[in-house]
């Protein structure tokens, strides 16, 4: 079978279970400053896990393009991505275990679906805790589907519990299954999450709670299914595959970068690694730059981890000896891959070919400064004798690091290359303290901090449906209006990020606002609030939404139905705003109270953002 393949054949299979097909989420999330990139595809459904009406019904199924950076330090092994398609089925209050079980068992081994061996399949299921109970009804519902009890595992919370996504949210025990992709004939009788040879293909969530900011679980209103299959695995599992970088998704990735570097896949562990993450990052690279939010690389937030997936790449073809520029080259493959489902790649593929050519440039540069540097201090000891003892330490690694951005592993690389040429190779041990306790220690202290950071930048948001996140959700949705009303119709949303605590508001616009204009946004945005206009909610079908005038944002696909919110009379076409969006809002635009804008400058050419504040 092929990826395509399989794709349809999910999708259909859920179809004829009563689910109706919605599109692929951004990978860069609306309106939801819990996580910085779609990590499932669970992710863009929060506020229906939650109980907010979706318009497409209480069944519903899809293929997400989702990144994942926290299993980053697995990606290099066979079956750890950093973006991956997920293949997941919804129930929003409908139905539970019985039927999101057995509708797994019947895709994954049905003649007319995947037609898995059983006997090469595995479970695991929640075994309890003071959170919530043993999940004996998944157990039996395996044992009636012919599951032998030496094949479902009970596992703790690390292992069968998904979710929040963020710190907030959604969440609940799971039920995974496994598939052997070791020797066919070597299937062992009993299931052990431990041998790498089960890999995991697919999990059934049943979400019933929600985290609160306080770490206590509370009680959905309703019990929710959420599944996510991974296509990646799955191909290969159905290939005959023990390494997902053999199959169609990341092969012609592979050949490219033997061909540019001049190895072979395979030919040592090194070289396949170093391979497999420049495969994976430039992948997971290109599809966000592909993304329709035009995101960049940058040094905050989601644009950091884009802009860290390049440069380990780079790091990892400079490890490998390539002198010349590659990235843009395996995206330009990565973009054959995926751009009949992924049609955006196409579409903004001088983007993506622009943004990695510079960002590698950068980023090379980089790398000769940091040598340069850390040549200086070579050069700065003037006897043969103080080169001996030539030791600059983890204290100046860091700083090379931390200044120059010069990777610490490159640094430690470099002054063994030095003192192994005068003929002092340092012992081993030395080695290992440099990087265990002096910049091992510094890098942990520099994560806590920036963690910490971004947990207070990122605290609370529409995930967790705070009130006062819902005001400011419906206050962007003003913005907008005013910005089109006071600087004209060519202003469209390029992005929004809400906090408890502040709206960043980011459009197209080609020149900086006058104070003038700013103060007539804020006035008018304002004058709506005093007004006191209501915001009503409608479902309809895209077409209707259309050519009502609603606003989309970006060009985002959205399913055949939507929901439309209107600040204003919906009915008489008299209105202030109205877009298509998923909620939730104020009902009425009173309830925000004031709003200011705080700031309004440049994030990239022509697209200005604004930053206001409510109730200041
Ligand atoms: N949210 C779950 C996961 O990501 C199932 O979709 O594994």
């Amino acid at each position: 079978m092929t990826s395509e393949e399989i794709r349809q054949s999910f999708l259909e299979f859920f179809e004829k279970k009563g689910h109706k097909i919605i599109p692929s989420s951004s990978l860069i999330p609306e309106n939801d400053p819990t996580v910085l990139l779609t990590t499932a595809g669970m992710h863009p459904l929060v506020p229906y896990l939650m109980g907010e009406k979706h318009p497409a019904g209480q069944r519903l199924a899809n293929c997400q393009k989702c990144i994942r950076t926290s299993d980053i330090d697995k990606v290099g092994d066979t079956t750890h991505h950093t973006f991956f398609e997920m293949l997941g089925n919804w129930s929003l209050g409908n139905y539970f275990k019985k039927e999101a079980i057995e509708w797994s068992w019947e895709f994954l081994t049905g003649k007319e679906w995947l037609n898995l061996d059983k006997n090469r399949l595995a479970v695991s299921v929640f075994v309890g805790d003071s959170d919530a109970p043993f999940d004996e009804e998944s157990f039996n519902i395996w044992k009636n589907l012919g599951v032998s009890e030496k094949r479902i595992a009970k596992l703790p919370k690390k292992n069968n519990w998904w979710g929040p996504a963020g710190e907030t949210g959604p969440c609940g025990p799971d039920t995974e299954m496994f598939y052997w992709a070791g020797d066919a004939d070597k299937v062992p009788e009993g299931f052990n999450d431990d041998n790498v040879s089960w890999v995991e293909i697919w999990n059934d969530v049943f979400m019933q709670f929600n985290k609160k900011a306080d770490g206590t679980f509370e009680t959905l209103k309703q019990q929710n299914v959420d599944t996510g299959m991974g296509l990646e695995r799955t191909l290969a599992a159905l290939n005959g595959f023990d390494d997902n970088y053999r199959t169609e998704l990341f092969w012609p990735l592979i050949k490219k970068i033997e061909e540019l570097f001049g190895k072979k896949y395979g030919d040592s562990l090194e070289i396949t690694r170093a391979m497999r993450i420049i495969a994976d990052h430039l992948k997971a690279a290109a599809l966000i730059l592909g993304d329709e939010k035009g995101l960049m690389p940058s040094n905050v937030g989601a644009g950091y981890v884009l802009r860290r997936l390049i440069r380990r790449a780079v790091r990892n073809g400079f490890s490998l000896g390539i002198k010349e520029t590659f990235t843009s080259k395996i995206a330009e493959e990565v973009i054959k891959i995926y751009q009949e489902v992924y049609p955006e790649l196409k579409k903004n593929k001088e983007f993506i070919i622009n943004q990695l050519a510079q960002e590698e440039k950068k980023f090379k540069k980089t790398l000769e400064n940091g040598l340069k540097e850390f040549d200086k201090i070579f050069r700065s000891l003037s006897s043969d004798e103080d080169k001996k003892f030539f030791y600059i330490g983890g204290k100046d690694f860091f700083n090379l690091y931390q200044t120059y951005g010069f990777p610490v592993e490159l640094s430690i690389e470099e002054y063994v290359c030095r003192r192994n040429k005068l003929g002092y190779t340092p012992a081993s041990e030395e080695i290992q303290k440099l990087w265990t306790e002096e910049v091992h220690k510094k890098m942990l202290e520099h994560q806590k901090l920036s963690r910490t950071a971004s947990a207070g930048m990122f605290k609370g948001g529409l995930a967790d449906a705070s009130e006062r996140t819902i005001k400011y959700h419906t206050a962007a949705h003003l913005t907008l209006a005013a910005l089109r009303k006071v600087l004209g119709e060519g202003v469209l949303q390029k992005g929004s990020n809400i906090t408890s605590e502040r709206l960043r508001f980011d459009f197209s616009y080609p020149e900086k606002m006058t104070s003038e204009q700013i103060k007539q946004v804020e006035d008018l945005i304002n004058e709506k609030i005093k007004e006191d206009l209501p915001v009503i909610c409608e479902e309809m079908n895209l077409e209707d939404a259309k050519n009502q005038g609603a606003m989309g944002v970006f060009d985002q696909k959205y399913g055949e139905r939507v929901k439309v919110y209107t600040i204003g009379n919906p009915s008489t076409g008299d209105f202030f705003s109205k877009e298509i969006c998923g909620g939730p809002h104020v009902n009425c635009a009173s309830e925000i109270g004031k709003f200011k804008i705080l700031k309004e400058e440049a994030v990239g050419t022509g697209v200005r953002r604004i930053r206001g504040i409510i109730n200041f």
